[in-house]
């Protein structure tokens, strides 16, 4: 799918039963170049604030770079990240024949979008306010799995991405960001090249437990 011609913000998004909806929010690392409406990061953002939070103290600060200069900035950084800790690993999956098909797939994705991600319309960072001077991470988990999901019932791909933390702090000040407002992910976004579409897990019946957990 790329950037559908015309958009009603009201009402797209709005029909997507949320437990498929779940099923296929896939990371979309792959994404077209055409801008993303300024209204429909709006609402995407939105569907993140209703996620919970403790005290519901709503700590969360979005920052979406569109201008594409800036961009270009922040995807050095990323990419530099990716080449130095992620490709050797990466190098080392690929050369081993028993290394699974999905896996060696998915790292090729995520080091197209290292590669690309100056041309992602959206970096949507997702930051918050530090409580007692730490970093609230677990508190901006929840709001920001609603962003992804909203991201999935408007049509628009985007994945959930942490290494830019290895710049972590050049990037929160280039963003105006402070230490006491850190930014904990940046979420790529854009119209998907690819479809959604349930991506590979284990049954849940190996994951599930009641009572007690039994060691397989
Ligand atoms: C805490 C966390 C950090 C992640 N950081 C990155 C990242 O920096 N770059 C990246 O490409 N993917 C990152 N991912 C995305 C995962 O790699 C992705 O969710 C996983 O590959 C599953 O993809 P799928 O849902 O398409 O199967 C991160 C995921 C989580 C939960």
């Amino acid at each position: 799918m790329t950037a559908p011609g015309s958009i009603d913000i009201e009402t797209i998004g709005e029909d997507v039963p949320l437990l498929e909806g779940m099923r296929t929010a896939r990371a979309i690392r792959r994404l077209a170049r055409d801008p993303v409406p300024t209204e429909l990061i709006r609402k995407v953002c939105e569907g993140g604030t209703y996620a919970p939070s403790g005290g519901n103290r709503q700590p969360w600060i979005f920052v979406a770079v569109t201008e594409p200069e800036r961009r270009a900035w922040i995807a050095e950084r990323y990419v530099e990240t990716f080449r130095e800790y992620i490709a050797p690993a990466f190098e080392a999956a690929k050369a081993d024949p028993d290394f699974p098909e999905a896996k060696v797939r998915n790292m090729k994705a995520a080091l197209h979008l290292a590669e690309h991600l100056h041309e992602a319309p959206v970096h949507l960072f997702v930051a918050g306010w530090t409580r007692r001077g730490a970093p609230q991470e677990q508190a901006l988990f929840p709001c920001i799995q609603n962003v992804l999901l909203a991201c999935r019932a408007v049509g628009l791909g985007a994945s959930l991405t942490t290494i830019h933390r290895t710049h972590g702090e050049e990037i929160d000040r280039y963003l105006g960001l402070s230490e006491r407002t850190p930014s904990c992910a940046l979420l790529p976004i854009g119209w998907p090249l690819g479809r959604h579409g349930r991506p590979p897990r284990e049954p849940v019946d190996t994951k599930l437990h009641f009572e007690r957990y039994e060691a397989p």
